[in-house]
């Protein structure tokens, strides 16, 4: 990536900063030269996440909850730009618990963007979903073409996008909304009941258990590493041109993977370390509630205001993704 689509030299607030995105947002943003502030309540998020980062005078942790409006406004505290990752994920987490999940996804949100705006904070950064699309059939998904949402999670997010493009038009913030499609990566958590797929199928194969499709494993998903999402927090912190600004746009690999794909690659790649993960075969259980059958972003947007440029594709990335979980779990 050119240096002048890199942020440095400025003071963020990464919040989620302890997930699996924010962590991987927070190591790039230090890593070029920031300072960096993390609000997080380890709901989902991990301590070991944001561990190597502790000792770096550049980071700032900051262990409260954006329900809570007093560490909002302690948390954007002299800072340039928020990047707002906290949320809590799912579908089906949201199906079961729909309250908690609009009292973060939502309350929580506009907590964060309220009290960006009241600190003169120039840019509001966040993360919005694929699940806005909803049931809209068009394929690939493009920005401006959505459906009716399909979950309280998608929801959420869709509500997230309309206080965000409100507060830009009523208190003149720069907000970009970027739609993340099935991220995945290292410290994607792989435990839970609300494990995302790639961490899943890759934890019960180390443990040579026998992964549960759901469905019958035709669904597909444009599988996006986590090294594209941290690029587009980059370009969109930077980018000048007033017609990116608040906009949402999605964020992508631009490509459509099976989960029976996916699974063949995650148990092809598991093999270079263990040989008698080969002969694991997958079985299938019900289709999950909730879930599209389908779903592949058109990227030209980001790629025309933003200049964004994916680097890493499905394959790249698991075998990274892999290698990660191999060493690591
Ligand atoms: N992972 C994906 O594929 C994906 C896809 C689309 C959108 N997103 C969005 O990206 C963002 C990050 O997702 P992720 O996959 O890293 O999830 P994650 O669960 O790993 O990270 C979310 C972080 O937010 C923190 N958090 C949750 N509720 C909080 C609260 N009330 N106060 C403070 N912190 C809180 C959690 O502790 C966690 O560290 C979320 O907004 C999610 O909706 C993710």
């Amino acid at each position: 990536m050119l240096m002048e689509r890199i942020l440095k030299d400025s003071s963020v607030l990464v919040t989620g900063g302890a997930g699996f995105i924010g962590s991987n947002l927070t190591e790039s943003l230090l890593h070029s030269g920031n300072k960096v502030v993390c609000l997080d309540n380890f709901s989902t998020g991990k301590k070991k996440n944001i561990e190597p980062f502790l000792n770096n005078p550049e980071f700032k942790l900051i262990e409260g909850d954006i329900r809570n409006y007093d560490d909002c406004l302690k948390a954007v505290k002299n800072i340039d730009i928020v990047f707002h990752q906290a949320a809590l994920g799912s579908v089906p987490r949201s199906i079961i618990d729909p309250v908690t999940s609009t009292d973060v996804n939502i309350g929580g949100f506009v907590k964060m963007l309220f009290a960006a705006k009241e600190s003169g904070i120039k840019r509001f950064i966040y993360a919005a979903s694929s699940s806005t699309y909803g049931d809209h059939p068009d394929l690939p998904k493009v920005e401006d073409k959505i459906g009716s949402p399909l979950s309280p999670y998608a929801i959420t997010k869709y509500v997230d996008e309309l206080f965000a493009a409100n507060f830009a038009k009523i208190y003149g913030i720069e907000v970009i909304g970027l739609r993340y499609f099935n991220v995945f990566g290292r410290r994607q958590d792989p435990d839970g009941a609300y494990a995302a797929v790639i961490p899943k199928f890759m934890k019960t194969l180390m443990k040579h258990e026998v992964p549960v499709i759901n469905g019958d494993g035709s669904v597909s998903r444009d599988f996006t590493y986590i090294d594209n999402v941290i690029q587009a927090n980059h370009l969109a912190s930077v980018v000048q041109n007033k017609s990116a600004l608040n906009q949402v746009y999605n964020i992508a690999h631009g490509e459509r993977t099976s989960l029976n794909q996916l699974f063949t690659f995650i148990r092809t790649f598991a093999t270079e370390f263990d040989k008698s993960i080969l002969s694991i075969e997958p079985v299938y259980g019900p289709a999950r509630e909730g879930d599209i059958p389908h779903s592949l972003a058109s990227i030209e947007k980001a790629k025309r205001l933003l200049f964004y440029s994916p680097t890493i594709n499905v394959e790249v990335g698991l075998k990274e993704a892999v290698k990660w979980y191999w060493n690591n779990l």
